[in-house]
């Protein structure tokens, strides 16, 4: 199964990947992650990362596609994957398309999850993340059991830098003029199946189930 996850900034596609990598027992090759990791490390990816991170732009199209690009090859691939925050501009989309193309595979189905911004803006300004393992809560939706410590691993929880409202708003911004055009790309292949993404994240799960015929 070869799976992207596309919508706006907060429309729950980590959490999603999270219970579709137990499902499917493939990998979630999140860009986000990746980036973050490399500005944890100080990598010299991670500086020039960060410059666009914290404004809420996105990466230069070359750079997450070499990412992807090394990251499809490697052996846990090769059963499929989640491409969670990848492809995010018709420029990616297309490179994905060569990619794919010289390697004989194909997406098998493009999950569009689709939810209204005043909910983000509140899904992302409650967001707390683990620094250590990478878990995700949220202080209303799902709050860790003891307060602002990883139920996982017992760390303290972070925000991330981009969850200001200011930052979330041009990252919302960003995802209108240059993701958005990605689901007209895919319904144009075929590959679209839209989820609306209010609800229950256990419902929400079962709807893309449903949705990838399973
Ligand atoms: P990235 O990390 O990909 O961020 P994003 O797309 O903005 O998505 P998020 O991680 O914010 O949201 P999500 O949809 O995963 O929501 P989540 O499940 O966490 O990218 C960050 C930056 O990296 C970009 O701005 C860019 O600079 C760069 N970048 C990354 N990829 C790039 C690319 N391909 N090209 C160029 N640049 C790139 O849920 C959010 C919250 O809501 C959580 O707290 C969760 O608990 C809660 N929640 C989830 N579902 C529900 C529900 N059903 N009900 C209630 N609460 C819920």
């Amino acid at each position: 199964m070869k799976l992207i996850l596309l919508g706006p900034p907060g429309a729950g596609k980590g959490t999603q990947a999270v219970r579709l990598v137990e499902h499917f027992g493939i990998p979630q090759i999140s860009t986000g992650d990746i980036l973050r990791k490399a500005v944890k490390d100080g990598t010299e990816l991670g500086t020039l990362a960060k410059k666009y991170m914290d404004k809420g732009e996105l990466v230069p199209d070359e750079v997450v596609i070499g990412i992807i690009r090394d990251r499809l090859m490697e052996p846990d691939c090769q059963k499929g994957y989640i491409l969670d925050g990848f492809p995010r501009t018709i420029a990616q989309a297309e490179a994905l398309d060569e990619m794919l193309e010289k390697m004989g595979a194909r997406i098998d189905h493009v999950v569009n999850i689709s939810v209204a911004d005043e909910e983000i803006i509140k899904r992302l300004t409650g967001r707390r993340t683990c620094p250590n393992c990478g878990a995700g809560y949220h202080i209303l939706f799902d709050p860790p059991k003891k307060d602002g410590i990883c139920d996982k691993c017992g760390t303290k929880l972070i925000q991330r830098d981009d969850d200001k409202e200011e930052t979330i708003r041009a990252r919302l911004e960003v995802y209108r003029r240059q993701t958005e055009p990605l689901i007209k790309y895919y319904e144009a292949k075929q590959l679209l199946r839209t989820i609306p993404g209010e609800g229950s994240m256990e419902e929400i799960f079962n709807a893309i189930l449903k949705a990838l015929g399973e």
